[in-house]
């Protein structure tokens, strides 16, 4: 059985060694944003805080730029920016989780360390279509997750339960009051649901209860369930399958441990752009709740297109940027960038008490206009204009609109001109749109846009392709004027 795993790793890291080079010099490789050495990433997987270093393991097909034979590829930093590529540490080998081709493999999962000791939780897949089988597997490591060693009596949990279905994965893992807990995702009728399991030893697990569960108004398959507590209360995040235009689900409420149930009091979007999804969250050494997601789309969300087009150059799929979890007074959740996001600062430019009218943009200074930082507020009781928006890598007749329409309280992304192969406008309610002050956090890197506004509870990422020649930043205003407090611009290093 290890031998196997072995030689699926060695044969993995073999095939993803052939193409690093074309990746490097793909003209859309992000600078600051963790992305594959290769091929194809998606969810990240028992993201961890240990012994120091942060941690990432993420869904990765080391054989091509699509889903294919799943493998967990990892990583590790000291400051959650710059990231060290590690051997891949998951390698589908074994019966339960191997089929000829297609989709099968290591799917999503967790990690929890304890004693020294990493465990790994995560789903086998293997078989097509109404053969499919999901099952829940664990592997453990002594050496920090360089080396997986799978355990023989999987799987541990070798059927889905009663009220669930056979899409049945996506394990989180933690420990309560010496005993351990897991989360599935799952369905039934077309109902999406988290199940809740318990177990003395991590091998033998009792199924406890449903958690929570839609009644068809959250969508029908809950994927990657991520579960935490934060100051005193409960925080139940999925991606549910089939809900429009929503893909990133919080809910926070209580929490139960004698009945296993979850209660919500109040639920939101983590992300309302193009490209967030499955993320999954740890606490680190200064006790943040930090949050990686994955930054792209899958196939059945309704703005789909492909998978974009660095797969040309043999990669596809970069994290969004790590994000500290906190949560407001009223139950709702605050997403930031985290602060060690700073260091890649560069070329400060700061712009003050402006004002902007409508046939006079402002021309940004911001790095090298491809991977910059925006920092902006807006005077908005000294504001006239309907509204307000960035042009951002801007150029040879493209460029992609964050707009601030206050008169309709909306706030959008619009990349239909971005890049010529982009397409689509995704807009939610812009909540601070009549307070006094309104600001805005903007990350551009090669091939992303990430925005934070509403004092970091509306959240919008997008995945945009330009060339390295669009990159002019412009502010404009329309319908009045616009007064600008401040905006500090810098150029982001390459991490
Ligand atoms: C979510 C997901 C998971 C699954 C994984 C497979 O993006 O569909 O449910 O485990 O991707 O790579």
């Amino acid at each position: 059985m290890e031998k196997e795993h072995k030689e699926a790793l060695r044969r993995a890291e073999e095939s993803l060694e052939k193409v690093k080079k074309d990746v490097e010099a793909s003209e859309y490789r992000q600078r600051y944003h963790f992305m594959t050495p290769g091929y194809w990433l998606n969810d990240p997987n028992g993201v961890i805080y240990m012994d120091g270093e942060y941690h990432a393991f993420y869904q990765h097909n080391p054989y091509g730029i699509f889903l294919g034979p799943m493998h967990w590829g990892h990583a590790k930093s000291k400051d959650l920016v710059h990231w060290e590529h590690l051997p891949i540490a998951l390698a589908p080998s074994e019966e339960y989780e191997l089929y000829p081709e297609g989709v099968y493999g290591c799917y999503s999962g967790s990690t929890l360390y304890e004693n020294g000791v990493l465990y790994a939780v995560y789903t086998a897949s293997r078989g097509a279509g109404e053969k499919n089988v999901q099952v829940q597997c664990l592997a453990r490591s002594y050496d920090q997750g360089t080396t997986f060693v799978k355990e023989p009596s999987n799987p541990i949990i070798s059927r889905p339960p009663e009220c669930g279905s056979r899409d049945f994965r996506d394990p989180k893992i933690w420990e309560h009051e010496g005993k351990y807990y897991m989360i599935c995702g799952t369905c039934s009728d077309g109902f999406g649901k988290v199940v809740l399991y318990r177990s003395d030893n991590m091998t033998d697990w009792e199924f406890f209860n449903v958690m929570a569960e839609s009644r068809g108004e959250y969508g029908k398959m809950w994927e990657c369930p991520d579960f935490f507590e934060l100051d005193g209360r409960y925080v139940l995040v999925f991606s549910p399958m089939g809900l429009g235009y929503r893909k990133t689900f919080y809910m926070t409420g209580d929490f139960d441990y004698e009945s296993g149930r979850f209660s919500m009091l109040t639920e939101g979007e983590v992300d309302w752009g193009f490209d967030y999804y499955a993320p999954q969250s740890f606490e680190d050494g200064k006790g943040r709740r930090i949050m990686l997601g994955w930054a792209n789309n899958w196939d059945w969300m309704p703005w789909f297109k492909d998978y974009g087009p660095t797969q040309k150059d043999k990669w596809c799929g970069s994290f969004a940027l790590p994000r500290e979890v906190k949560i407001c007074e009223d139950n709702r959740l605050s997403f930031a960038p985290v602060e060690e996001l700073k260091i890649l600062r560069n070329g400060h430019k700061s712009y003050e008490e402006l004002e902007i009218g409508q046939e006079e943009p402002l021309n940004i200074e911001a790095g090298d206009g491809i991977s910059f930082e925006l920092d902006v507020s807006v005077d908005r009781s000294k504001t006239t204009a309907e509204q307000f928006w960035f042009e951002l890598r801007a150029g040879q007749g493209f460029k992609t609109v964050v707009l601030f329409d206050l008169k309709n309280g909306m706030f959008k992304i619009d990349r239909s001109d971005a890049d010529g192969w982009s397409r689509g406008v995704q807009s939610c309610t812009l909540e601070d749109r009549g307070k006094e002050e309104i600001k805005a956090h903007i990350f551009v890197d090669r091939s992303s846009v990430e925005v934070f506004t509403d004092r970091g509870r509306t959240v919008m990422s997008a995945n945009i392709f330009p060339k390295d020649n669009c990159s002019m930043t412009r502010l404009c205003a329309k319908g009045g004027k616009l007064r600008v407090k401040r905006i500090d611009a810098w150029g982001l290093d390459r991490a």
